[in-house]
């Protein structure tokens, strides 16, 4: 008990700053610092009010939280955040071997505060726990994500993070200058552009090839890919209420390593058409895409990409969204032959060849005019380089002429 007491004693020293933004606290074992944390942290919950209505409240850490109940270990460490009434906010790490990272985050929000939750027709506390992304933090360096990461705990609580600096194991007492850098906060390095086959250099394998290519083992030099004519219909009497044809290049990063796989030309095409959104699914040796476009009222555009794909190493999956690609009028198609090269997260990019494509408005499944991409129109730049070309010819004729002159006519004074 004794023993007990006192481990409560010497682990229970938190101390709080509250900054113009955000929250810094300091937690002591025997007088020693052993964990660090400065981070800003906002909560968004939705609840039932009256009526089987529902109410989403946002609000951020208040000062008036406290981490008294965090503790330091040899191997675990807890930083913990308590604040009134009956709500608190925890992240349990693990250290092991030379890097720590978070195991959970647990949040506790009381629904009984109507300060917080006005209204609430429950009286519950409710506990919710995600797994951070915060790992192979290395022992001695802070991990620190300036970026801001929601995380959502459960569909109806969410909470994000930002400006984070945390050093879950201090083992001499003082915080080190050397940072672990989370990936948000990493500089996009520009994903390097496929090179294409020559013929000269393919060596063809002496077995018996099969075509298709696995993603496990993507080559440096990959062939253009397919491009693959693809259309969607509600159903088998109906025309074509999507189209779609490109050739795709997936690049993606697993493990830290990038690697790249061409698409091919899938089995399965499923989807959907309406009116606000479209979705194409695609289907092909274990790798699957989707993509989603929006009808803003009078243009289109892609809006989410969806990528899961089988490797050796494991399952990938990415999803980016909020993006604004491939726009175009609706009512017309968006085109673009050369290769395009989106980066649609830090993780995963895709390479477009030939792409043509309509989520919205296909009349007897038939394409619409094409909006050409910027990158096909070789027929402006054209006039331009002729143009110039012209006036520095002129430009030099001139300048002959007038030396010629000047030359004729200095000759005859001197004669
Ligand atoms: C409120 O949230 C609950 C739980 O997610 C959900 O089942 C219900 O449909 C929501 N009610 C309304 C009106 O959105
Ligand atoms: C969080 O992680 C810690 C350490 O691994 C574990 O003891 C605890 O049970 C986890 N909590 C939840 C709610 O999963
Ligand atoms: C919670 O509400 C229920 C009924 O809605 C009530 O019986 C119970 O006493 C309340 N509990 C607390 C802790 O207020
Ligand atoms: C503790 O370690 C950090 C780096 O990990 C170093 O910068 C610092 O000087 C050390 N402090 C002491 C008191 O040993
Ligand atoms: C959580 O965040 C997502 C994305 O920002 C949002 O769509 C969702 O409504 C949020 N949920 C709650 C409970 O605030
Ligand atoms: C805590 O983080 C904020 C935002 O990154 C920064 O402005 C502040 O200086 C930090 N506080 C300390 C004591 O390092
Ligand atoms: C930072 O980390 C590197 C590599 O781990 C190490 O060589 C260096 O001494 C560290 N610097 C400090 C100030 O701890
Ligand atoms: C490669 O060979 C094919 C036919 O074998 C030809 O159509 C293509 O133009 C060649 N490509 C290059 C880069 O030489
Ligand atoms: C290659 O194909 C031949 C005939 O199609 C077959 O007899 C042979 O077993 C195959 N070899 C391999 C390694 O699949
Ligand atoms: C398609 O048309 C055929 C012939 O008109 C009809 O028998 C069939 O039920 C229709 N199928 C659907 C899914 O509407
Ligand atoms: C992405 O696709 C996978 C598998 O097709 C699915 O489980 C996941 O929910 C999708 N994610 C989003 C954000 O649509
Ligand atoms: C695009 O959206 C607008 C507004 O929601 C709608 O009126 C229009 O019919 C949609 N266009 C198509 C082709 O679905």
């Amino acid at each position: 008990m004794s023993r007990y007491a006192a481990f409560v004693f010497f682990l229970s020293f938190g101390v709080v700053s509250h900054l113009s933004h955000g929250i810094e606290v300091k937690v002591m074992n025997k007088d020693k610092l052993c964990l660090y944390a400065n981070l800003t942290l906002s909560f968004s919950v939705t609840y039932e009010v009256a009526d089987n209505k529902n109410k989403t409240v946002s609000f951020e850490l208040p000062s008036s939280a406290s981490s008294d109940d965090s503790k330091c270990d040899n191997t675990s460490s807890i930083l913990k955040l308590s604040f009134p009434d009956g709500h608190s906010w925890s992240v349990n790490f693990s250290l092991k071997d030379k890097s720590y990272q978070a195991e959970n985050i647990t949040f506790v929000y009381n629904l009984n505060d109507s300060k917080v939750f006005p209204d609430s027709s429950s009286n519950e506390t409710v506990t919710v726990t995600t797994k951070p992304d915060i790992t192979d933090v290395g022992v001695n360096t802070c991990y620190s994500c300036k970026s801001e990461d929601t995380l959502i705990a459960s569909p109806l609580a969410n909470m994000t993070l930002s400006d984070v600096l945390i050093q879950a194991f201090i083992l001499n007492g003082t915080k080190s200058e050397n940072l672990t850098t989370c990936s948000a906060d990493k500089p996009v390095t520009p994903t390097p552009t496929p090179t294409h086959v020559t013929n000269a250099t393919t060596v063809v394998p002496a077995t018996n090839a099969t075509t298709a290519v696995p993603p496990t083992t993507p080559t440096p030099t990959l062939p253009t890919p397919t491009v693959g004519n693809y259309s969607f219909k509600h159903d088998v009497n109906s025309t074509a209420c999507l189209l779609a044809n490109f050739g795709l290049r997936i690049g993606f990063t697993q493990n830290k390593k990038y690697q790249e796989v061409n698409f091919d030309p899938p089995t399965e095409v499923s989807g959907s058409c309406g009116v606000d959104s479209s979705e194409l699914i695609l289907m092909s040796n274990g790798i699957n895409v989707s993509l989603s476009f929006y009808n803003d009222t009078k243009k289109f555009r892609l809006h989410a990409v969806n990528v899961t794909l089988n490797t050796s190493s494991g399952i990938f999956a990415q999803s980016g969204a909020n993006l604004s690609l491939w726009e175009a009028a609706v009512g017309s198609s968006y085109m673009c032959n050369k290769e395009q090269n989106f980066t649609i997260t830090d993780l995963l990019s895709i390479y477009t060849f030939s792409l043509h494509v309509q989520p919205f408005g296909v009349k007897n499944g038939l394409y619409s005019t094409a909006h050409e991409c910027s990158l096909d129109d070789p027929s402006i730049l054209i006039p331009i380089i002729v143009g110039a070309a012209l006036a520095g010819l002129i430009l030099i004729v001139v300048i002959a002429y007038v030396i010629g002159r000047r030359k004729t006519h200095v000759g005859y004074q001197t004669l």
